[in-house]
């Protein structure tokens, strides 16, 4: 288990600012093995009892949370004006450096992931790792044929950017399941506008062989267990 200063723990641990910790350190609110501590410098293995304020430590060095994106919400850290999908994240949950594992757009729902590990989330979503992305979509018009082997060669959207090949799977006539392997900008919104087709309603629905739960609600979190984590790097 890691080693660090006892202010650094306690305001990554227990979503406070460093300040604060320092503070609280220093009126007596933290306890080292039921000792008090008010040396905030102090190095302290993190395996050891800590508590903050009566509330007790339960260390994890990252966090990952599985989201049900609801629609208005921006797929972002923090926002002026709109609120994020890191501020639906319950309390209990929060800490500095949290953010969502690649972008939904504002009016996409489904499977995201809010985390605080950046190798994980590169490995998640790098085009390199080949992890597909699996979408519920309902469109204006029928899909065809013609688009499924149009995805599955690889179509060129309208700016010449040339897409990986992708999945498509006809589930009635408007709606679709797609799988892609990348993440560019409104991607899915664009692949179907070069075969004349505009996008009603969009939903993740996995992510590599993770699958969105059916009992977690719009807007709903949970922690991602260590096998769900591991099934993400396993195909869908
Ligand atoms: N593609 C899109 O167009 N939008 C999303 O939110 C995700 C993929």
């Amino acid at each position: 288990m890691a080693k660090a200063r006892l202010d650094k723990i306690i305001a990554n641990q227990f979503n406070v600012s460093r300040k604060d910790a320092r503070i609280g350190i220093k009126q007596g609110k933290a306890t080292v093995n039921g000792a008090t501590i008010r040396d905030f410098s102090l190095i302290v293995d993190t395996e050891n009892e800590i508590t903050f304020g009566g509330q007790a430590m339960d260390y994890k060095e990252y966090i990952y949370i599985l989201m049900n994106k609801p629609k208005g919400v921006l797929s972002a850290t923090n926002d002026k004006s709109q609120k994020t999908v890191v501020d639906l994240v319950p309390s209990r949950w929060r800490r500095l450096g949290l953010f969502p594992v690649g972008r939904l757009d504002k009016d996409t729902t489904g499977l995201l992931i809010i985390t605080d590990d950046g190798d994980f989330a590169h490995k998640a979503i790098a085009p390199n790792k080949n992890i597909y992305k699996t979408y519920e979509v309902t469109l204006d018009g029928a899909v065809t044929e013609e688009m499924v082997e149009a995805f599955k060669n690889g179509v060129t959207l309208a700016d010449g950017t040339l897409c990986k090949k992708a999945i498509l799977t006809p589930i009635s006539e408007n709606k679709a399941e797609i799988k892609i392997s990348e993440g560019k900008y409104h991607q899915i919104k664009r692949m179907f506008g070069t075969v004349g087709l505009g996008v009603d309603e969009l939903k993740r629905t996995a992510l590599g062989g993770l699958k969105l739960p059916q009992d977690l609600a719009t807007g709903g979190c949970r922690l991602l267990s260590d096998n769900e984590i591991s099934l993400i790097f396993t195909s869908c």
